[in-house]
């Protein structure tokens, strides 16, 4: 397993590219199922989610591959495979996407359920719902959706849940409404780019689908569809990331192929805490060039994350990093994954002041992050903290990267073309700076007194807490190289 060392306090300078957008590229690659052809796709990232899709496709029936042109050319090879195994599903939940295709196209589905994560309990309720009401037949037997219907018939669908409609489950419905008898249509359909993005490969295939990028869908159901090609949209959440990795480190970014369109909120609360941002429109495209401007000063605000066309929940705890340097009190709420916070309490190992409460997060501002030991819980939640160890004084150590590799390609290289200095190094205790630790008493031990740390208690592992008065008087061992294999609080 991998880790990064981030040594912190470089600005940022420079261009970099924004990548396809994943979360538009996972559904349209399971879409190939119901193709007649091959689908040939552009500007598909390459990740480890990409990756684990491709092997699950392979499992029903789908060759994927790069081409020399870095395309991505899925076709059907056998069209019998129903089964969508727990041990794939369970590596990646957008698994969920070969549910309403491989249903719309060859009439049975077995899908493993795929559980919560470290985000939220992540229910299908509406996923299936939408499905039933197209006539499909349900069940849930050992942890698998089992669906069947002889011909799908249009229905009638409400997709509105108590966070809102689904990014994932919209799609479902929208692929099993396409191969249906008659009209479907879709109320409270989620109107992210990557929904709107799905369809429009649909169509391209010959599907009938109007209303895109707004809550009312309609579909008219087609006999069959075929081969398509299509691009994929640029990664808005990958943009936003990097417009904060230049804000962040007071940096001076210029950010290549972004679709200013699906950054509104963003652009908006950035320009509230006070980047300023230069967009220029590339001729003949509806791609922009962004630059931030270096920042002085970072403003408090307020803000929450909302369904599309809100602030995205995916960008939530990169901004909770980049307002731990404002100057004030921040409240940041999610509105769609309310329990989405793993990364507050690794962020408070870097500096920050933060505490939760309920669905919100109040963030005290500080202009003092410093380097720690951390541990990423989710993707973006590892973004986050690779924005702030970048931010801070020191080094930082970041474990469990890879949750970032299934959803960034190789953000550290990029990260590193700015002037980032970010490591990838085997995650084993040989390679913990040595400014992290703790063979010192820790008022003695360089980056950390208490004067400079705003937290009273600084965690040293899951379910031990070593307070700054208690470091002080511990008896730690002089020899560096015998405190490493023996004593080590980061092991
Ligand atoms: N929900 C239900 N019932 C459902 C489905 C969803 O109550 O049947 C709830 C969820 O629990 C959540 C809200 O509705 O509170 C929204 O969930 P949604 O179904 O829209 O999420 P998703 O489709 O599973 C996609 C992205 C996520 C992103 C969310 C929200 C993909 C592959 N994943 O998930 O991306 O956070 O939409 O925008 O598109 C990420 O990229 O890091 C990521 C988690």
């Amino acid at each position: 397993m991998d880790m990064f060392v981030v040594r912190g306090g470089r600005p940022l300078k420079g261009r970099v590219r924004v990548s396809g957008a994943k979360n538009a590229a996972l559904p349209i690659m399971a879409a190939s199922l119901m193709a007649d052809g091959p689908i040939t796709l552009h500007d598909v990232p390459d990740l480890v989610d990409v990756q684990t899709l491709s092997q699950l496709l392979g499992t029903l029936g789908v060759a994927t591959d790069r081409q020399a042109d870095d395309s991505l050319r899925l076709e059907v090879f056998d069209d019998s495979p129903v089964v969508a195994d727990y041990e794939l599903v369970r590596r990646m939940r957008a698994s969920i996407c070969v549910l309403g295709p491989l249903l719309a196209r060859r009439g049975r589905a077995t899908v493993s359920l795929p559980g919560g994560c470290n985000i939220g309990d992540r229910p299908i309720d509406l996923h299936l719902k939408g499905l039933k009401a197209l006539g499909a037949d349900i069940r849930i037997e050992r942890g698998y959706v089992i669906a069947s219907a002889k011909r799908l018939r249009g229905g009638r669908v409400f997709l509105g849940g108590s966070f809102g409609s689904t990014v994932t489950g919209t799609c479902n419905v929208m692929a099993a409404a396409a191969l249906a008898d008659g009209v479907t249509t879709i109320e409270s359909a989620a109107c992210e780019p990557e929904v709107a993005d799905y369809g429009r490969l649909l169509n391209a295939m010959g599907a009938r689908i109007e209303g895109l990028g707004t809550p009312f869908l309609r579909i008219e159901g087609v006999k069959s569809l075929s081969g398509a090609e299509h691009h994929v949209i640029p990664d808005r959440i990958e943009a936003a990331t990097l417009l904060i990795a230049g804000a962040i480190t007071h940096g001076d970014v210029v950010v290549e192929n972004v679709c200013t369109a699906h950054l509104s909120a963003v652009l908006d609360k950035l320009n509230d805490v006070g980047v300023g941002i230069e967009i220029a429109e590339d001729a003949g495209s509806d791609r922009s060039t962004l630059h931030v401007l270096p920042v002085d000063r970072l403003t408090p605000t307020e803000c929450s994350a909302l369904p599309y066309p809100g602030l995205p929940t995916d960008v939530q705890a990169q901004f909770m990093a980049l307002l731990s340097r404002a100057d004030g009190i921040s409240v940041v709420t999610d509105k769609v994954f309310p329990d989405r916070f793993m990364h507050v309490a690794e962020l408070v190992r870097l500096g920050a002041s933060i505490h939760r409460e309920g669905q919100s997060a109040i963030i005290s501002g500080t202009n003092r992050l410093h380097g720690a030991c951390v541990m990423a819980s989710d993707l973006r939640a590892s973004a986050a903290l690779v924005l702030a160890a970048m931010a801070a004084d020191g080094e930082s150590v970041i474990r469990r990267i890879y949750h970032l590799d299934r959803g960034y390609e190789q953000l550290e290289k990029r990260l590193n073309s700015l002037g980032a200095d970010i490591r990838r190094v085997e995650d084993c205790s040989e390679n913990v700076p040595a400014s992290l630790s703790l063979t010192q008493p820790v008022s003695s031990a360089g980056s950390l007194t208490t004067d400079e740390c705003s937290d009273p208690a600084m965690k040293l592992d899951e379910g031990r807490q070593l307070r700054f008065d208690e470091a002080e008087t511990l008896s730690l061992p002089q020899s560096p190289a015998k405190s490493k294999a023996n004593h080590d609080p980061m092991r």
